[in-house]
């Protein structure tokens, strides 16, 4: 069987693929990466000289890449996008283009070879901002920011290709992911190589918005149970983490890193800043038998640790962005 994983030099895709590529089971499939490798992909994330993984260094909006890579592939699952909610504040172009174009390009190829299975992982935050209980599935979308936005439209986009044309599509809707391989723009890494450094961490507003925090690896088992045991056309949230206000997770990375409030600068909040997400995620745990299994205390600890012994990974990126905002 051959999986073509898009956006797998990134933090989620990379990780998803090292699972599979970890598995021994006989039915473990061959795997193509399309990456582009934007500033947020490298191909440090990936295991390149395994047996059973070839990467393919190109854009989801090539369309004639596109379509030599899917007469090749029996499913997809579908992570390239532009993922920085502060980036896409600053200009929304690249997003529509990768996230929406972008997508719609591979659907039509999986569409034109008869691709068995499309996976199309989304987030949370298409449906908005919630003050207080849990989206279900068939919560309407109301994004916010033009990245939710843009991920809103493309997950639309491939739920009518499963109407429309019949395509087997399912989406992953999925909260906050924390773990190893994270660019270091996003909070946790960031804040956590800041603390590192000696170097003072950028809290938005009081740090009142609230998130679901999940380890990737639990996301990636839930997109393998949807690509697995998922039915077509169904959208399956993925959540089950642990709830904590910016300011709470800011708490447990000062304390981790050995750190005191000092080192918080309170910066003025980002614009259209979503209060709280939180998915009901029960159909997947019915239906799939998905269950988050890392605690987070654990995983947090372990994520601080793998920053503080891989500086090498870490350091290269983070000049690379200062750079460029230079
Ligand atoms: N990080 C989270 O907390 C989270 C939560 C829920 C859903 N998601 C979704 O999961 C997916 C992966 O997120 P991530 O955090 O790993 O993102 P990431 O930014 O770490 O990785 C994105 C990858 O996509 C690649 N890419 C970008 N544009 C491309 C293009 N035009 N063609 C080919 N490749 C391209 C990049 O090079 C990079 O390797 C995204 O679709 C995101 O919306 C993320």
């Amino acid at each position: 069987m051959n999986l073509l994983v898009t956006g797998a030099a990134g933090f989620i895709g990379s990780r998803y693929v090292r699972m599979l590529l970890d598995s021994d089971a006989p039915d473990a499939p061959r795997i193509t990466v399309l990456d582009k490798l934007t500033y947020a992909g490298t191909l440090d994330n990936l295991e390149l000289g395994h047996e059973r993984l070839e990467f393919v260094q190109g854009d989801i909006c090539d369309a004639a890449l596109v379509d030599k890579l899917m007469a090749d592939a029996d499913q997809v699952v579908h992570l390239a996008a532009e993922s920085h909610v502060d980036r896409s504040i600053e200009g929304a172009a690249d997003f529509v283009r990768t996230n929406v174009l972008g997508t719609q390009t591979l659907l039509d190829g999986a569409l034109r070879h008869g691709v068995r299975t499309f996976v199309h992982v989304s987030t949370d935050e298409v449906y908005g901002s919630i003050a207080s209980g849990s989206w279900p599935e068939t919560h309407p979308l109301s994004p916010n920011s033009p990245y939710s936005a843009s991920k809103a439209s493309s997950d639309l986009l491939a739920l009518a290709y499963h109407r429309t044309h019949g395509l087997d599509v399912r989406v992953t809707r999925c909260s906050n992911n924390y773990g190893p391989h994270q660019f270091p723009e996003k909070v946790i890494p960031l804040f956590v190589t800041n603390l590192l450094d000696g170097r003072k961490v950028p809290l938005y507003g009081e740090g009142l918005n609230v998130r679901d925090w999940l380890h990737v690896e639990d996301h990636c088992l839930g997109i393998d149970l949807v690509r697995t045991k998922g039915r077509p056309g169904e959208v399956y949230n993925i959540g089950g983490g642990t709830e904590l206000s910016n300011k709470e997770l800011t708490a447990l990375l000062l304390e981790a890193c050995g750190a005191t409030w000092d080192m918080v600068e309170h910066v003025e909040d980002r614009k259209g800043h979503d209060l709280r997400y939180s998915v009901d995620w029960s159909k997947a745990r019915d239906e799939l038998g998905y269950h988050p299994r890392h605690d987070f205390a654990t995983g947090l600890a372990r994520t601080v640790a793998w920053y503080r012994d891989n500086r090498a990974w870490w350091e290269p990126l983070k000049r690379r962005v200062a750079e460029e905002r230079a």
